[in-house]
């Protein structure tokens, strides 16, 4: 096929999808979007502690191989998400009564096992998601309350002893629209570095809306860029209705707006991050009715590059084109 064609034909750095394997393994359009245009995958769920290991010791790998495995098939790579966060705990975890050593070790080995089962396959890793809460705190999540505000530095370091050449990455949200929190991550960044604490990049969700501010995201992607850290655009997907109304008209403006917003976005990204930094981009879902953002609120939505059928919309090709300029 006509690589001119596809986002990955077009862009110079790799182009990610969240994928789910259920869909994967059922939906032939799916499936075709993805090989054609893509050439990373993200683990959008099946990498989660809840998933991986659902009970204390017991690790279930199916659905995180087929993907590494169909990642592998058709020159793909794989990045892993998420090692420690505080959503898709598993409830043993939850409940789970132990000091301060205990804690450490259950931490310390749902990385290890995880990072060294897929050591050279899952060549990244988000290590630590959203750590910091929107007034620039650490949030106190049952990692910070058990194991005190370092326990960041120390998912870095045993993840880099399970698997030395892995790229590690802390990926966190809404730091486009909160200064104080983007402050927090960027100020927790410079000091890691400085530490030698082996990390390699960080992750900037990017679930905006077809309103959000393109000098905000300019200035906040240039001062990630300044830690000259690897810089991965993770969870991009943009609403069209950012007022969540009951009323929404899907009309050609808000096509066109929604297009020129994914567009934007490449062309931030291409002049702001320096070349050896461009980690890539990822969209959080392929097709519109796979989108987390409808589960979450029930207004309606199309946020994505493809509609439920698997076609390319207006805003496939206003982000191919911003990645070809
Ligand atoms: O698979 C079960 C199904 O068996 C069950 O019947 C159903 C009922 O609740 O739940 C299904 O699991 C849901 C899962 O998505 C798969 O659809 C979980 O409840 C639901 O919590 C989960 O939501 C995911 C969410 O993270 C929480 O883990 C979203 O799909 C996923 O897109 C979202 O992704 C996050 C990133 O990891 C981090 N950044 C924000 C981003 C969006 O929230």
């Amino acid at each position: 096929s006509d690589s001119s064609n596809t986002l990955k034909g077009v862009a110079s750095f790799p182009i990610g999808a969240a994928i789910n394997p259920q869909l994967l393994a059922s939906n032939a359009l799916y499936k075709s979007a993805l090989v054609k245009n893509y050439n990373s995958i993200s683990t959008e769920n099946c990498a989660k502690m809840n998933r991986l290991q659902p009970k204390a010791g017991q690790f279930n790998w199916t659905d995180t191989d087929a993907l590494v495995n169909f990642a592998r098939q058709n020159n793909m790579k794989v990045h892993g998400h998420t090692l420690i966060w505080h959503v898709a705990v598993p409830t043993w975890v939850t409940n789970f009564q132990g000091d301060s050593l205990a804690w450490e070790k259950l931490m310390k080995t749902h990385i290890q096992t995880v990072v060294g089962h897929y050591k050279g396959s899952i060549k990244s890793w988000d290590v630590v998601n959203e750590a910091f809460e929107a007034d620039g705190s650490l949030r106190k999540s049952i990692w910070y309350q058990h194991l005190g505000a370092d326990y960041i530095a120390r998912c870095f370091q045993y993840a880099h002893e399970a698997d030395p050449q892995a790229l590690l990455f802390y990926n966190d949200n809404n730091s486009v629209y909160q200064t104080k929190k983007s402050d927090a991550v960027y100020a927790m960044l410079k000091n890691l570095k400085q530490r030698n604490i082996p990390i390699n990049g960080v992750g900037l969700q990017m679930h905006i809306t077809v309103n959000t501010s393109e000098s905000i995201l300019t200035n906040v992607i240039r001062q990630y860029a300044s830690t000259g850290l690897l810089i991965h655009i993770s969870e991009l997907d943009i609403r069209m209705n950012y007022s969540l109304s009951t009323t929404f008209v899907l009309t050609d403006a808000v096509k066109n707006a929604h297009a020129s917003k994914y567009k934007a976005i490449a062309k931030i990204y291409k002049g702001v991050v320096a070349k050896a930094q461009q980690f890539g981009i990822t969209n959080w879902n392929l097709g519109d009715s796979d989108s987390w953002l409808l589960t979450e609120s029930k207004s309606e939505d199309h946020p994505l590059l493809f509609d439920e059928n698997y076609n390319r919309k207006l805003s496939f090709y206003g982000f191919m084109q911003g990645l070809t300029e």
